[in-house]
């Protein structure tokens, strides 16, 4: 028997599943099976966006799931090109229609873009979008700490979490730190750094330790560190596995070891430079 999968509490007070399942780049012949083979597995929560294209299928896999809506927590993220502020609301509308449900569990800004220069604009989309109750929290994605300073001195509700880079080769530790002292949940994108952290050979040294695979150590560090982590698989046996990873525990050298192997070594862009709105 799988372990149940915990909640955090986000600062409004809404649960969220520590571990969800992760959708972009999935194959999007293949989605609705493979979120389906998610549910199956145990997960409960799911991360889409609308520049993965995917919400369509992610909503028919909920539908299809026969999981009461109210045991699932549905993430999705605001497309770059809509940060003007009555396109926010459209493209809100947009991801429930896609996605087939009344409300969702948690709506992000996707990128700060701060060459664009709206993503306060776009901040009180979603603050409206939150009030009006058609998502249970809002939050942003790849803010570093001067973007979201803006926020808490400008807007009006302090972002649930900021969903940003973080595995062991790119710990992300000043933004992690400044979630921490606001109350703001990290959640760690590309948690198994795209795969490519899996051959390190102290993670290979760590799962042969505890009969386990590399995989499974990484996520139980994130784990650890008290992030919300969604690995992606297209593989249902590797869906399944990565859930797995609440009936064991790292030790304390264990963590210190895999902390170690912080590189400053980004798989995705840096916020302060990523301002494409073609996606
Ligand atoms: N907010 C943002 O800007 C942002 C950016 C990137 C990602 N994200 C979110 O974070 C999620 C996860 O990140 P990600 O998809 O970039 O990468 P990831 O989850 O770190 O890694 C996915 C890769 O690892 C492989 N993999 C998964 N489980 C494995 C296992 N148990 N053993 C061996 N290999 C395994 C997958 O292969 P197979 O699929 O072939 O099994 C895939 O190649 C995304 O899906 C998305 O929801 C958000």
């Amino acid at each position: 028997m799988t372990a149940p999968i915990p909640s955090l509490t986000l600062n409004n007070g809404v649960a969220i599943p520590q571990l969800g399942y992760g959708t972009y780049k999935l194959p999007p012949q293949d989605t609705r099976d493979l979120v389906l083979a998610a549910f199956e597995a145990g997960y409960r929560h799911v991360d889409t966006a609308q520049m993965y294209r995917n919400e369509r299928q992610v909503g028919e896999a909920v539908a299809a799931s026969g999981v009461p809506r109210d045991e699932l927590f549905v993430t999705s993220k605001l497309n770059n090109a809509f940060h003007a502020y009555d396109e926010a609301h459209a493209a809100f509308d947009r991801s429930l229609d896609d996605l087939g449900l009344d409300h969702l569990d948690l709506f992000l800004i996707h990128w700060p873009l701060p060459a664009v220069g709206r993503f306060l604009e776009a901040w009180r989309a979603l603050e409206e979008i939150y009030r009006s109750g058609r998502t249970r929290a809002i939050g942003v994605s790849n803010f570093q700490p001067h973007h979201l300073r803006r926020i808490l001195d400008e807007g009006t509700v302090v972002p649930a979490v900021n969903q940003v880079e973080v595995h062991p080769w790119f710990g992300n530790e000043e933004v992690r730190a400044f979630d921490a002292d606001h109350g703001i949940v990290t959640e760690a994108w590309s948690p198994l750094g795209r795969g490519r952290v899996l051959d390190d050979p102290t993670i290979a040294r760590l799962a042969a330790d505890h009969g386990r695979t590399p995989a499974q150590v990484v996520l139980r560090w994130h784990v650890q560190r008290g992030d919300v982590v969604f690995p992606k698989s297209a593989t249902p046996s590797r869906i399944a596995e990565n859930a797995e990873v609440f009936d064991f525990e790292l030790s304390g050298d264990d963590m210190a070891a895999v902390t170690g192997l912080d590189r400053a070594e980004r798989t995705g862009s840096h916020p302060d430079t990523e301002n494409r709105t073609d996606r």
